[in-house]
């Protein structure tokens, strides 16, 4: 099983339904935000002892810029402060930060504190924490696309160094998604890197997903044999 693959697991995470899980307590929906903030940090332990290579993790859409000014920058005050609480730890325990997506349309302060994340994490050789924010897999690969017209080298890997370029962070392609909250669809996260990605939805809200789910669905994910369009290994052989 999974012999095809030949780098370290790379696990990307569709956080949903803070807001939702707000709601159900009768509690604003930035409270879902501090709760799935704090849940971060527990997961991203939990994928390092569960020795996950790169976990991506989708924090804030390009299409989230349309929530409500006060739900913005609630988000952004959030993640600003996650850096700056996490940066040590995770230098310490072999994390490497790296935050993709545009960085033109955050405030030149959150941009010094991403800048400082992944200058004081670049040694770490555990995981490799990729934060999605004001991400769009479309606009990346449209970007993607427009600089390759111009090019000279004319490839698939080149294609996707100028998309990990454009994104600010190359990463092998994806094994596993997981999107919590019960929805079934990708809104814009990696359409590019997921193309052969097994899928895992569960209905739980994010503030609610322990490490025990995540132990849970990575146990799934190995048992699912991945066939990347090739018979099944027991016919082949
Ligand atoms: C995910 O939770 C966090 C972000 C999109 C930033 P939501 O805020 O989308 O929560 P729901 O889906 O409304 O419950
Ligand atoms: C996707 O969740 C973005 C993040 C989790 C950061 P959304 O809640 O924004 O997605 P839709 O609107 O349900 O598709
Ligand atoms: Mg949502």
């Amino acid at each position: 099983m999974n012999s095809l693959r030949t780098h370290a697991l790379h696990l990307a995470i569709i956080m949903d339904g803070n807001g939702r899980w707000a709601a159900l307590r009768g509690q604003p929906r930035s409270a879902g935000h501090r709760r799935g903030a704090e849940n971060v940090r527990a997961i991203v332990r939990a994928a390092a002892e569960l020795r996950v290579g790169t976990l991506t993790l989708y924090a804030f859409s390009a299409d989230n810029w349309q929530r409500p000014s006060v739900e913005v920058a609630a988000l952004m005050r959030l993640f600003e402060d996650y850096l700056k609480k996490e940066t040590a730890e995770c230098a310490q325990q072999g994390i490497r930060i790296s935050v993709i997506g545009r960085r033109d349309r955050l405030s030149p302060a959150l941009r010094d504190v991403i800048e400082a994340a992944e200058l004081d994490t670049a040694d770490g050789r555990r995981l490799h924490l990729r934060l999605a924010v004001d991400y769009s897999a479309r606009e990346a690969i449209f970007r993607a696309a427009c600089r390759f017209y111009k090019a000279t080298r004319v490839s698939r890997e080149s294609f996707e160094e100028l998309l990990g370029e454009v994104t600010h962070g190359a990463a092998p392609d994806l094994d596993l998604l997981i999107r919590t909250g019960g929805e079934q669809r990708l809104s814009d996260f990696l359409l590019w890197e997921a193309a052969y990605a097994e899928l895992y939805f569960t209905p739980k809200m994010w503030p609610d997903f322990t490490a025990a789910d995540l132990a849970i669905a990575l146990a799934e994910y190995r048992a699912r044999d991945r066939r990347f369009g090739r018979v099944p290994e027991a016919v082949a052989s």
